[in-house]
């Protein structure tokens, strides 16, 4: 598939590589053409890389991934043009983390909405799926990085969406019962308030590098 990435930091170009390496064509989003990061990530990754703006990449693509600060994600996808994003699978990996207040940043989340949803309302045509924001980038494409089994979380509207997340994920080599879908685009909300905790986690254990498991009988 032709698959966008909006984001030239660390999630987007992990995302960018490892779907790369699973098969599909990669175009890496910013604001401008050309950037530094965005070449050095196309010359790294080669012939199924390329970059442009927010809109050359969106209007290229039949997936999109948003991987742009949560806070700024409306903006992301407002410049990649509602146009670009009609009825295309709209996969949200980002976090509306505000650290205008220090570390630990605060979940900005507008009248309890998540991102998520604000996406979806913005963009009614899009499908979005609100997915990888619960783990650092680096356990998103490898997963058996990590002993045992563990959890990545779906929410979403659309059936078909989710069903095209889990694809890509199960190529990322995710385990189809670790994939565990939490219902409805509202779902979202919590899987963005989990990141208080994950926070908490990474500063007791000393490491970004681990994941939780939901277990059941
Ligand atoms: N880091 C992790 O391991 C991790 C894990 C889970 C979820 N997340 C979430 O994933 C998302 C990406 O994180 P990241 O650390 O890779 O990158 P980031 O630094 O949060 O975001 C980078 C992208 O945001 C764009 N951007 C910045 N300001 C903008 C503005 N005013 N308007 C439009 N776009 C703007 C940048 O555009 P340019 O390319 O033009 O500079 C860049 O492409 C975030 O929402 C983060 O919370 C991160």
């Amino acid at each position: 598939m032709r698959i966008a990435v909006l984001g030239t930091g660390v999630v987007g170009t992990t995302l960018g590589t490892a779907l790369v390496r699973t098969g599909h064509e990669v175009r890496l989003g910013s604001r401008t053409a050309g950037n530094e990061k965005s070449l050095a990530w196309v010359a790294e990754t080669g012939d199924h890389a390329s970059e442009g703006t927010f809109a050359d990449a969106a209007a290229w693509a039949e997936v999109v991934v948003n991987a742009t600060g949560g806070l700024v994600s409306l903006d992301a996808l407002t410049a990649a043009g509602a146009d670009n994003l009609a009825g295309k699978a709209l996969l949200d990996v980002s976090n509306p983390l505000d650290f205008s207040g220090g570390f630990p940043p605060s979940v900005k989340q507008q009248d309890g909405r998540s991102i998520g949803e604000q996406i979806q309302s913005a963009f009614p045509t899009a499908k979005v799926v609100k997915t990888l924001n619960t783990m650092t980038a680096a356990v998103m494409t490898a997963p058996r990085s990590l002993p045992g089994a563990h959890t990545v979380f779906v929410a979403g509207d659309s059936a078909e969406a989710k069903e095209l997340a889990g694809l890509l994920l199960l190529a990322f080599g995710w385990a189809e019962d670790e994939i565990v879908d939490v219902g409805a685009i509202t779902a979202a909300r919590g899987l963005e308030l989990y990141l208080p905790l994950w926070l908490s986690l990474m500063g007791s254990l000393g490491t970004p590098t681990f994941n939780v498991h939901v277990v059941r009988p």
